[in-house]
């Protein structure tokens, strides 16, 4: 297959868009799943661990299918890029979706992040295989190396703060309450932080436009939500954590 070039930078393009006009929009209303759904329940929802199986795995499917069908000769720098890609939306299908916990999700929103997720699989998957040319030190350049790094290190925040938040509840239970341990103790969305930190890491590590707009997507997404959890904390339990911020230890 050849590079479809005009279409990876519109598409890049386009999630930097989604991503500013998510920053605009989020005064407004934050999008509804979760605690910001609203008080009247949505007329269609799904199971969590359903939702979210469903909306991750194509962003997994659609590299591992552009890469067996790809008859090109990949690069080791290629293949661990691509690679580590996978590894994120592996676990958020195979790991993440049937242990969470979280309240049924609503239709809209679980195939708009399908959409999303099949876009952006096809974006990151097909510019690494088809368009972008790595010489072969590329996997011990240090931009890679240390792009890598802060990709491992965000996943490990992601998954450990994700997993407080899961032991909080027992099944079927739907309450909040207010989580401790690892980032939490300086941040109220410590997975959020460990995602941003991930995708910017990952942006570095491939040194690609596909990329920085992924991880720009992530930051406007992510980071007005950590902001609204974060209040809602504030407002819901009088003893939380003066010290603790929403999103940037002793920053933000
Ligand atoms: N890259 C991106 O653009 C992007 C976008 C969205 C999400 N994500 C990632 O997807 C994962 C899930 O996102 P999310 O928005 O659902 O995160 P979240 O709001 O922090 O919720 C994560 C899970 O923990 C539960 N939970 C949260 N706070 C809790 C508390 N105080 N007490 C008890 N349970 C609590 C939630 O239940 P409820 O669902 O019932 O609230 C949900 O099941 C995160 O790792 C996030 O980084 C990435």
């Amino acid at each position: 297959m050849h590079c479809y070039e005009n279409l990876i930078n519109y598409l890049s393009c386009g999630i930097i868009l989604a991503g500013l006009g998510h920053l605009v929009h989020h005064k407004k209303a934050q999008t509804s799943y979760g605690r910001h759904m609203g008080p009247s329940p949505p007329a269609r929802t799904v199971p969590a661990r359903l939702a979210w199986f469903l909306q991750e795995m194509p962003a997994l499917l659609i590299p591992l299918f552009l890469m067996f069908t790809s008859h090109k000769s990949s690069s080791m720098g290629k293949f661990l890029l691509i690679g580590t890609f996978c590894v994120h939306y592996f676990h958020r299908t195979f790991v993440y979706s049937p242990l969470t916990r979280g309240r049924p999700f609503p239709l809209g929103v679980m195939v708009a992040g399908g959409f999303f997720c099949s876009l952006n699989g096809f974006l990151q998957g097909h510019y690494l295989l088809h368009c972008v040319q790595f010489d072969h030190e590329w996997s011990t350049d240090y931009r890679c190396m240390t792009g890598l790094l802060l990709f491992y290190t965000g996943m490990a925040i992601n998954i450990h703060s994700d997993c407080i938040l899961r032991n909080l509840r027992k099944p079927n239970d739907v309450v909040y309450k207010i989580p401790t341990g690892g980032l939490f103790e300086y941040v109220s969305g410590a997975n959020y932080l460990g995602e941003i930190v991930e995708w910017f890491g990952y942006a570095v590590a491939t040194w690609s436009l596909p990329a920085l707009s992924f991880a720009f997507f992530s930051l406007s997404f992510t980071g007005p939500r950590a902001y609204y959890h974060h209040r809602f904390y504030q407002e819901k339990f009088k003893d939380y954590p003066k010290f603790r911020k929403a999103l940037i230890p002793f920053i933000f």
